[in-house]
């Protein structure tokens, strides 16, 4: 919350910190009204630091007692200005005790100790330690942990800290109390500390090294039949990183606690990791395909910042990516490597492909835009980006590409080696990279320093005499905030040669020989590849498996993205041939739609789209992705002045007469794709409902009697959520007769269930007849609310970035619903606020008449008193 006026933070401006904090002792008195924090500190001055005195953060806490080596310190001793208190003169060695208070149950940030469904829980990254007590609360400073949890035990039975229970037992007026310790040094923002009425379930787990572990997954009573998924993902995690990384878990016990109210997806705190309830609790009848695979690379993330984050942490907050962006690379990784196969695989990467498109791309060239280890910031929360986590990860990702999977574990071998138990850099994980492979990688470190999304422009000649391919590339990077210059980023470019039969040609290039995938470094503005030993001409497949997160540009014509969509053998390319097919028609679409002149889509594409459809060799998963347009907001992406509605009736258009075209391809494959018998999450299954689930799709966008019985038939008779979501959706899309009463059963039958209720409000909030006015009216739901975020994102969110056509109303009625929802939940929780008020980043692309109704909006939040950081240096960014 904001105190005074908003301050930006350097990263030049790091220094290291006066003194150094080696053991914290925290006593905890819990109540949600006042709870009483006592703590503990021994701390010696750093050699390496120049400044004299203490600095400790502080933010809503009162101080009761300020003792220095014993004596009481009192005002003047110590000042407290803008949440930092001062001790100018101390000692080389202090042991500081340090009582405060605080109001759990008060606070609606969901940030530091809060209180969530009667239930204390914390949430410290980034600065929510100092929320709890006063504490040097920045990551470079690490140090060894004890906490004592005093509680009722009626109330709070169970009490949790990070690390070891190493004692427990009652306390007189029917409290009790739980001893824990954490073995190993870490920063403030992993503590972590629960108090709560909750059930687990638990079992030992046999380590690498034969040590057993026991592994706790803790939720509500009543959750404990959605708790298995969770645990055997965790599992599965502990194992993969043996595996591939040969990182063991190092601690005796391992626990997951699940929590309603919960501002992110979760949080790695040592040993004890908080998640989000959504990505912790599911059965077949509550969680989809897609909730169950959220799980598993949440999991799996939390799990694996206990090396990447927590045993080397970062130096300050503008490193975040070097835990962020290679924990996302490592939990990508993960997810592929459990579906195990080489096309599920390729899905997973055109899923992350597809959010990079969809939100980083836009991120990067829109107001907001920040390299991934940013220069400065006003509020870190505001930087927990898809530029930091997805940006970063396929920074890694391209370690990998240019080093190899071995060189890569070299790399990673040595950072563990140099950084164990250190706070560092993403400068000093690049050095471990380069340094493992005798690799330079110093141009390299521009992905870390400049924004914008790169732009690769490539052209090819043939030359038949000489049996040569040239294959030009050239390279540029947009201007962005702040970095008017680009220089020239090293680019790894995977580049197959097609050949008429759709095969590979053998590469050779520079004298050297590949296979049938050459990795080209590009590292100037522009360089020319000459392939030689080509025997025909070829089709160029170019930056394969998505090598780096580039936009490419090549004259392709028709026929050979037709060529590519049916055969390249690199199936993200493939896939990304049709996308390409689909956004030149759909831009034409839009054109003709806004024109108001007749829309006209072609037989080639729709047999193209025919072809993948009933081609049984390929995976379904990937004949659903094939099949699945680009979203409204890609499109919007490749337009200079963005028309919503015209984009929304183009895609409507295209998939209505797909549905029309293919009406009986899609009822066949429908049929196959059914999955009788007991629902199972695995890659296969739930490829085969995708397909079967957007076989439906299409069909309801061409509704007739028996696509509206088909949906209708899978909405009563489904086994799973999968298939009830897919059902509902088409029901309400289509505006079928049916919907009003689906919808209705839905709800009462689920009216328990606090995440499947968020999918019923989000799924009308995305609904193309759902209006400004149908949003407020769901908001007077009895079942809604802006506390919890899960709720709020779910309708909110959903319709802001969701449902364009909507939200950009010509009347701006969408812009004034946007703007008062950011006020009133920035008086509540500025961070889920701030999060909302992204959705007006790119409002300089639309309409002069959108665009001034758009700055109207911002202009009242920005206008709006008290307004948190967080929310002023979205708008103030956006405006400026
Ligand atoms: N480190 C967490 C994760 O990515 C995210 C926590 C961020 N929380 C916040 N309030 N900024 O796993
Ligand atoms: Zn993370």
């Amino acid at each position: 919350m904001r105190t005074d006026t908003p301050q930006t933070i350097y990263r030049k401006d790091y220094t290291p910190p006066a003194y150094l904090v080696d053991t914290v002792e925290l006593g905890f008195d819990l109540d949600p009204e006042t709870t009483i924090v006592a703590s503990r500190l021994t701390m010696r001055r750093n050699p390496d630091s120049t400044e004299a005195g203490i600095e400790l953060y502080g933010q809503n806490l009162k101080l009761v007692a300020l003792r220095m080596n014993g004596a009481t310190l009192r005002e003047g001793d110590y000042r407290i200005s803008s949440n930092v208190l001062r001790i100018s003169k101390a000692p080389d060695q202090v042991t500081l005790e340090i009582e405060t208070l605080t109001s759990p149950a008060q606070n609606t940030t969901l940030n530091g100790l809060y209180v969530s469904n009667g239930n204390f829980f914390t949430q410290c990254e980034a600065e929510g330690f100092r929320c709890i007590t006063y504490f040097p609360d920045r990551p470079d400073v690490m140090a060894k942990y004890t906490v004592m949890l005093r509680a009722d035990k009626q109330k709070y039975p169970v009490l949790l800290s990070n690390g070891n229970l190493v004692e427990a037992g009652d306390l007189p007026d029917g409290r009790h109390y739980a001893k824990w310790e954490d073995p190993f040094k870490k920063p403030s923002y992993l503590f972590a500390l629960v108090a709560a009425r909750l059930v687990c379930q638990e079992e030992t787990f046999k380590l690498m090294d034969g040590r057993d572990a026991l592994l706790q997954v803790w939720v509500e009573d009543g959750n404990l039949d959605k708790t298995d998924y969770a645990m055997q993902s965790l599992k599965n995690s502990i194992r993969w990183d043996e595996e591939r990384f040969g990182l063991e878990l190092d601690l005796d016990r391992f626990m997951i606690v699940a929590v309603s109210d919960f501002n992110m997806g979760a949080m790695e705190n040592k040993g004890l990791n908080i998640f989000n309830t959504k990505f912790v609790l599911a059965n077949s009848r509550v969680a989809t395909d897609v909730d169950y695979a959220g799980i598993e690379a949440v999991v799996g993330h939390e799990y694996f910042h206990n090396w990447t984050g927590n045993r080397v942490t970062c130096r300050d907050w503008f490193q975040l990516s070097l835990k962020e962006g290679l924990t996302v690379f490592r939990d990508q990784e993960f997810s592929a490597d459990m579906i195990g196969t080489d096309s599920g695989r390729a899905v997973t990467r055109i899923e992350q492909v597809r959010t990079l498109r969809q939100a980083q791309f836009p991120e990067d060239a829109g107001p907001m835009a920040h390299p991934v280890r940013p220069d400065s910031f006003v509020e870190i929360n505001n930087f927990y980006t898809v530029t930091v986590y997805e940006k970063g990860a396929e920074v890694v990702r391209m370690y990998q590409t240019l080093l190899g999977r071995d060189g890569f574990r070299k790399g990673m071998d040595l950072y563990f080696k140099r950084h164990d138990e250190q706070a560092v850099e993403c400068d000093d994980f690049r050095a471990a990279m380069a340094d493992a492979n005798g690799r330079d990688l110093a141009q390299f470190e521009r992905w870390y320093s400049q924004a914008g999304t790169p732009v690769l422009t490539a052209s090819g000649k043939y030359d038949a005499r000489w049996l040569t391919f040239e294959l030009t590339l050239s390279q540029s990077c947009p201007a962005t905030p702040g970095q008017p210059d680009k220089l020239p980023f090293h680019i790894p470019v995977a580049v197959g040669l097609l050949g008429a039969d759709g095969k590979d040609l053998p590469l050779t290039v520079g004298g050297k020989q590949h296979g049938g995938t050459a990795v080209l470094e590009l590292t100037e503005a522009s360089q020319v590849f000459r392939f030689t030993g080509v025997k025909e001409e070829p089709t160029p497949s170019i930056l394969r498996d998505f090598s780096a997160p580039v936009v490419l540009n090549y004259p392709y014509t028709d026929d050979e993205l037709l060529h590519l969509f049916s055969h390249d053998s690199d199936p993200v390319n493939r896939w990304e041939a049709g996308q390409r097919l689909a956004m030149e028609r759909l831009l034409k679409l839009t054109a003709a739609s806004a024109h108001g002149s007749k829309q006209e889509l072609d037989d080639t594409f729709i047999e193209a789209m025919r072809k993948i459809l009933v081609d049984e060799s390929l995976d379904a998963a990937f004949r659903e992705n094939a099949l699945l347009l680009p979203s409204e907001t890609m499109v919007a992406e490749q337009m200079e002045v963005v028309d919503p509605q015209a984009i929304h009736r183009a895609r409507q258009f295209m998939r209505r007469v797909i549905g029309e075209r293919l009406r009986a391809d899609l009822h066949a494959q429908y049929d196959a794709n059914l999955t009788p018998g007991d629902y199972s999450p695995d890659a296969i299954s739930a490829g085969k409902r995708g397909l079967k689930n957007i076989a439906l799709a299409y069909l309801s966008a061409a509704p007739d009697e028996h696509s509206d019985a088909l949906a209708r038939r899978q909405f009563d008779e489904a086994g799973n959520m999968t298939d009830r979501v897919a059902a509902l959706v088409s029901l309400i899309h289509s505006e079928s007769a049916g919907a009003a009463l689906a919808l209705e059963k839905f709800y009462d039958e689920f009216d328990n269930e606090a995440l499947v209720i968020d999918k019923w409000f989000a799924m009308q909030a995305a609904a193309p007849g759902t209006d400004v006015a149908m949003v407020r009216s769901l908001m007077r739901h009895p079942a809604f609310t802006l506390k919890n975020p899960n709720r709020a994102r779910s309708l909110l969110f959903n319709f802001a970035n969701g449902n364009p056509a909507q939200f950009h109303a010509p009347d701006g009625s969408g812009y004034a619903y946007w703007a008062e929802q950011v006020m009133a939940l920035d008086k509540l929780n500025p961070q889920v606020a701030a999060r909302l008020a992204r959705s007006m980043d790119r409002w300089r692309r639309y309409s002069p008449a959108l665009q001034a109704q758009m700055k109207t909006a911002l202009q009242k939040v920005a206008g709006a008193p008290k307004l948190s950081n967080d929310v002023t240096e979205v708008i103030t960014k956006a405006l400026s």
